[in-house]
C-alpha cells in the first residue's frame, strides 16, 4: 500500500512539473512571434518548404488568394498571416 501512495504522488508531482513546464514553453513560444515583424515571419516561415518568393513577384490580388492557400499549408494563425501578407503587399 505505502509504495502505491508514493508512486501515485510521484506520478502526480511528475504531472505538475510537466503541466508547468510545456505551459511556459509555448507561452515563450507565442511571445517570440508576437514581437516578429512580417518581414521577419516572412523569412523565417515561407522557406520551410520553398525560396521565399520575393514581395514583387505578385501584385495584390495574387498574394491575398496565395495567402488563402500558404496560410493553411504552413499552419500560420490569422495573425502571423496577417503580418507576412502585409508585410508583402506593402511591398511589391
Ligand atoms: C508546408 C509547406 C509550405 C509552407 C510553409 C509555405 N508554402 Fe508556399 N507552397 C507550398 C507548396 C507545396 C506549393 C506548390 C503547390 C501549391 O500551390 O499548393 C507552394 C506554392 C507557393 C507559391 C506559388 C504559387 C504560384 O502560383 O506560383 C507561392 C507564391 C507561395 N507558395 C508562397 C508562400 C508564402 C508567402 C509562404 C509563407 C507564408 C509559404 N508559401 C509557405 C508549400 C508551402
Amino acid at each position: 500500500m505505502k509504495t502505491l501512495k508514493i508512486v501515485g504522488l510521484a506520478a502526480v508531482v511528475l504531472g505538475i512539473i510537466t503541466a508547468f513546464t510545456l505551459q511556459s514553453c509555448s507561452a515563450e513560444k507565442v511571445a517570440a512571434y508576437k514581437n516578429k515583424s512580417g518581414a521577419q515571419l516572412w523569412g523565417e516561415t515561407c522557406i520551410r518548404c520553398h525560396s521565399t518568393p520575393s514581395p514583387a513577384s505578385f501584385n495584390d490580388t495574387d498574394w491575398s488568394s496565395i495567402e488563402l492557400h500558404m496560410k493553411v499549408r504552413a499552419n500560420l494563425t490569422k495573425e502571423q498571416s496577417d503580418k507576412i501578407f502585409e508585410f508583402l503587399k506593402s511591398a511589391n
